[in-house]
């Protein structure tokens, strides 16, 4: 079947085009950074981590502003919009890629952190999408938005319940959207995006640090997996722009960590049968 969306990103613009990446300071949103500069994008950066992002920024050759932005704050992705458009005059591709980990069991973690898990993993891509769409609507050319979900966000994972919830709201968001986005016959494609392991700094963020001696159990299993199997944010981010340029939907350059959990969940709902663990 000829996808409409796939047709209309052959005229996407990457060479000298513009990528908007929030989370951008480290990880995955960093490697995303120095492949679309490697392309001859033009990079806005945006992350909460005002440091972070200016120590960052100034690694980069190439044509690169830094926005600080919290994405959980619309009046903040709103002016991170402002400013790449007075800047640059258009975006291309924007990467909604910010998010944290939130660990503990979910009847034990307290609704400050379970609201900041959803603010930030699920508000923060609906904020991009409330200030983001309707520019890429009003400027009537081919763009593209990525949406970072996680395999995490097909496979509920016990442990992690913030961030298997706000994963799967991700998907469910970029699906109406991108179907919304056709109904409209926009220029526009969607990418949902659901990382395998990746070698970042995701394991070490401060709200694991609360999170109880099974979580801490549970995180360093998954921070050692991450250390042997995942792959570099430079590795991940070559897949994901051929991805782009292909108008793929599915973004999910990791098979290997994925597949085989993925048939059997869905073999299991079919058949009725109780979930099993999923790691
Ligand atoms: N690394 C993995 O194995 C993996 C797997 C699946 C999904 N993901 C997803 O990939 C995305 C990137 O994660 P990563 O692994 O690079 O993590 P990371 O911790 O290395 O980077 C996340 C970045 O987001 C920023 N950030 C956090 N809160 C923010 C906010 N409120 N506003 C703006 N920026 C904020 C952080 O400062 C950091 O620079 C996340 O959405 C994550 O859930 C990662």
């Amino acid at each position: 079947m000829t996808d409409a969306s796939g047709a209309q990103q052959q005229a996407l613009r990457l060479r000298g085009g513009v990528a908007v990446i929030t989370g951008a300071a480290s990880g995955i949103g960093s490697g995303l950074a120095r492949k679309a500069l490697s392309l001859g994008m033009r990079v806005v950066l945006a992350d909460v981590q005002e440091a972070a992002l200016r120590d960052f920024a100034a690694t980069l050759r190439g044509e690169v502003l830094a926005v600080p932005t919290d994405v959980s704050d619309a009046a903040s992705v709103e002016r991170l919009a402002q400013r790449a458009y007075a800047e640059f005059g258009a975006v291309d591709v924007l990467f909604n890629n910010a998010g944290v980990l939130t660990t503990g069991f979910s009847w034990e973690i307290e609704p400050e952190r379970w609201k900041r898990s959803l603010d930030i993993n699920f508000n923060g891509v609906l904020h991009g999408l409330r200030s983001f769409v309707p520019r890429l609507l009003q400027a009537a050319r081919p763009a593209h938005i990525v949406n970072t979900s996680s395999v995490g966000g097909f496979l509920p994972s016990p442990l992690m319940a913030p961030y298997s919830v706000s994963k799967f709201a991700v998907l469910a968001l970029s699906e109406s959207l991108r179907a919304e986005l056709e109904m409209l016959q926009a220029p526009i494609g969607v990418s949902l995006l659901a990382p395998g392991p990746v070698k970042t700094g995701i394991f070490n963020n401060p709200f694991g640090a609360h999170a109880g001696t099974a979580a801490q159990a549970f995180v360093d299993n998954m921070r050692g997996m991450l250390e042997q199997h995942g792959l570099t944010p430079d590795e991940f981010a070559g897949p994901v722009f051929e991805g782009i340029a292909a108008g793929r939907y599915w973004l999910i350059p990791q098979p290997e960590a994925f597949d085989d959990l993925f048939r059997q969940r869905n073999e299991d709902i079919m058949a009725r049968r109780n979930p099993r663990m999923p790691w």
